[in-house]
């Protein structure tokens, strides 16, 4: 490529991602993620404004689509440091299921928290660092994870508001560890875990590049990895969702000599893979 076509790629490409930026809905997802869909919307579509639009569509279906309402992030944090403060570990809890039902994924979960995490770790032995793959709010359901409290947890997802308020919410719940901006299908985490959560993500992953499913089940680093698939489309309808994931998800394992464990629940299909 000429040196003048690279060089209007390239602005092109900076044009899209300020345009991004300055829309309230997607001014706190990282650059390197709007940087490498843009990039692809680009080389498809007719002009710039048809990029940035498409871009945008992109993100929503990928991450924006799952929020119920915008995010009040610093009032969240208020009355779960007042719910921690007062020492009543339910008020807690209900604090944190309460954050998690303005997020799909988690509020998908919330009737099944007692019984997820229990028949999880039963196949375990006793975990000692977590991973937390594209990871929305469900570091909020740490309180109902039967694990030590010296365990660590990592978590990564786009969002800069987001993990900063997770990091926030760590410090007040005690848990050590961390919550990172990352586009895993580019950078999946280079640490070590016992466990990695990768749950509700693949066919996001796989909306921004196919083979991102595959390259992150392969590339992290967790003795078992939890995956899981909804068992709802976003509007609740049902459509065979989980005969479709399944037979993805052993599309993506077959040649693989990985233990695989079925844990089917209401909302969540979950493999529990053994690498
Ligand atoms: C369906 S939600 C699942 C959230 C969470 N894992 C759960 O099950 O509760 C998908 C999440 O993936 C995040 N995400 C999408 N693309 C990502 C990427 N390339 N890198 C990291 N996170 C991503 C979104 O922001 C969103 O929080």
């Amino acid at each position: 490529m000429k040196s003048e076509e690279l060089d209007n790629e390239k602005k092109q490409l900076d044009q899209l991602i300020k345009a991004v930026l300055k829309s309230p809905k997607y001014r706190n997802v990282c650059e390197d993620l709007i940087k490498n869909i843009g990039k692809r919307e680009l080389s498809k579509r007719k002009n710039l404004k048809i990029a940035i639009k498409s871009t945008k569509n992109k993100l929503h279906q990928i991450g924006g689509a799952y929020f119920l309402k915008k995010p009040n992030y610093c009032f969240w944090l208020e009355k779960l440091r007042k719910a921690k403060k007062s020492g009543n570990e339910d008020l807690f809890r209900k604090t944190c299921a309460e954050i998690m039902s303005y997020h799909y994924s988690t509020r998908e979960r919330l009737n099944i928290l007692d019984q997820f995490y229990v028949q999880i770790f039963s196949l375990l032995p006793p975990v000692q660092s977590i991973m937390d793959v594209a990871c929305g709010f469900h570091p909020l359901s740490i309180p109902w994870m039967p694990v030590s409290e010296k365990v660590k947890y990592y978590a990564f997802d786009v969002y800069k508001d987001l993990t900063s308020f997770l990091n926030e919410f760590m410090v007040i719940n005690d848990v050590q560890g961390y919550a990172e901006v990352r586009d895993v299908t580019q950078h999946a985490p280079e640490i070590n875990t016992d466990l990695a959560f990768i749950l509700n993500t693949i066919p996001c992953l796989e909306q921004i590049e196919k083979s991102a499913g595959l390259k992150i089940l392969e590339s992290i680093n967790a003795n078992f990895l939890a995956v899981s698939f909804p068992a709802q489309t976003l509007g609740g309808r049902e459509k065979n969702m989980l005969k479709h994931y399944e037979a993805r998800f052993n599309k993506l394992t077959q040649e693989k000599d990985w233990v695989i464990q079925r844990l089917e629940f209401g909302s969540e299909l979950v493999f529990l893979i053994t690498k």
